[in-house]
């Protein structure tokens, strides 16, 4: 894995050499043609350290055990180890994909992450701690701008249209509204609410289409009822799910794939990848042994019940946690936040996975065209 990294290290440092002469662009075109970029947008899902540099109150990970199995120190990833796009960028020969406000951070012909623990597609979700989605698409637009002035538009235009944009955005917007019991669960339906999440969707991806961008890589939403934090929020003693969530995810993901299949007959050139993502985490829930956990609904980090409080680390007020001793064992690392084994299953099957898992292509098809 050391030697694996030290490549990396040096590979990378051999690229941004290239890009300090710009000219270089010119004699090595495999370095854009041949390899699709990646942009990755939303919450603490991909959200590779972009947190650790903003005053997220309690949306930060970068500290001890969060990192401790992969990458040995902590990163801000929500994770023992690896995300999902890390391993998408593997499977796609890219380097990691670094967050957009790592100083220093000025190398984006590979892509960059926008993502942000806590956000949603509402500004009001995570408000004053996360950078929202609207941030992101702003840090995305000037990123466009820096490869137009470095590339020239034809080679930028050709980046950004063979790029693959990945979002993970919504479980948020319906997470917070009932960890907090805000007054928007009673002032909007359902078909409201969602709509003005969808909505918010929606008007992102128009506008990275204006920008250039044509493929969009979208796991829809877990099965965020069942993870260990909406557990805590069922009544003691009851061995189920918060089942209050379900028709917001179920109504979401209705949503989400009418709207790409819109937008696909609306917008010349769009494609899309949708992951199932809520049958597969039910089916790692509920059946871990089939994937060789033997927890599905404890988290390995955390205290109370399931482990279901996000205190890993102890460092967002609560001090005491547990710690498991075998991470690989489990499907959920925190309490609301895959083990780098269940992201790895999860990127697995979102990049070669079958139409009965992924629709209507599978990443690694997308990244092709
Ligand atoms: C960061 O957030 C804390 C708590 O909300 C606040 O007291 C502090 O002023 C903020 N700092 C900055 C630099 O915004
Ligand atoms: C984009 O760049 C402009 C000009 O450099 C700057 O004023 C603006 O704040 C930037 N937007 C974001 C979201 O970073
Ligand atoms: C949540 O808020 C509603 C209305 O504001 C209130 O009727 C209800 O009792 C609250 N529920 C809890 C669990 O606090
Ligand atoms: C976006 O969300 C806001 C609430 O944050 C809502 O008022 C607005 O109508 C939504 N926009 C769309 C296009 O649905
Ligand atoms: C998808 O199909 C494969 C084999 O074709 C099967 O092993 C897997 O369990 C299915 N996944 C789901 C979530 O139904
Ligand atoms: C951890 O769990 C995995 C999967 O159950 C197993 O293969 C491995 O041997 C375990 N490691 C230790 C140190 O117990």
């Amino acid at each position: 894995m050391a030697k694996l990294n030290f490549c990396l290290s040096i590979f990378v440092f051999c690229i941004s050499l290239f890009n300090i002469q710009t000219k270089c662009f010119d004699e090595r075109p495999w370095l854009y043609k041949h390899h699709a970029a990646l942009f990755i947008f939303g919450d603490s899902l991909f959200d590779a350290g972009n947190n650790n540099y903003i005053n997220a109150t309690i949306g930060k990970a970068n500290f001890w055990p969060y990192g401790e199995t992969f990458f040995h120190h902590p990163t801000g990833r929500f994770c023992d180890g690896r995300l999902v796009p890390d391993f998408i960028a593997e499977y796609a020969k890219l380097p990691f994909i670094p967050p957009y406000l790592q100083p220093g951070n000025k190398l984006f012909i590979y892509g960059v992450n926008f993502a942000s623990g806590g956000a949603g597609a509402l500004v009001e979700t995570g408000k004053g701690s996360v950078i929202d989605l609207q941030t992101q698409l702003g840090y995305f637009k000037n990123v466009s701008r820096v490869l137009r002035e470095e590339l020239g538009d034809a080679k930028a235009e050709a980046l950004l249209s063979r790029a693959v944009y990945l979002f993970s955005v919504g479980t948020n917007d319906y997470a917070f509204p009932f960890e907090t019991n805000s007054s928007v669960l009673y002032t909007y339906s359902v078909e409201q609410y969602v709509g003005q999440v969808i909505g918010n969707i929606t008007q992102v991806i128009k506008e990275i289409y204006e920008v250039g961008g044509r493929k969009f890589g979208f796991p829809n939403l877990g099965p965020i009822e069942c993870a260990p934090f909406s557990r805590t929020m069922v009544p003691a003693g009851e061995n189920k799910c918060f089942e209050p969530f379900t028709p917001y995810v179920e109504l979401h993901n209705i949503e989400i794939s009418k709207l790409f299949q819109e937008l696909q007959s609306d917008l010349k050139g769009v494609k899309y990848s949708i992951l199932d993502f809520r049958a597969v985490g039910q089916d790692l829930i509920n059946y871990p042994s089939k994937y060789g956990f033997k927890e599905g609904k404890v988290a390995c980090c955390g205290s109370g019940p399931y482990r279901g409080i996000l205190s890993c680390g102890g460092r967002r007020g609560v001090r005491e946690f547990y710690l498991c001793d075998n991470v690989s064992d489990y499907v959920f690392f925190d309490s609301g936040h895959p083990t780098e084994r269940t992201n790895e299953i999860l990127a697995h099957l979102a990049w070669s996975g079958g139409p009965n898992v992924t629709g209507p292509c599978n990443l690694a098809a997308l990244f092709e065209f």
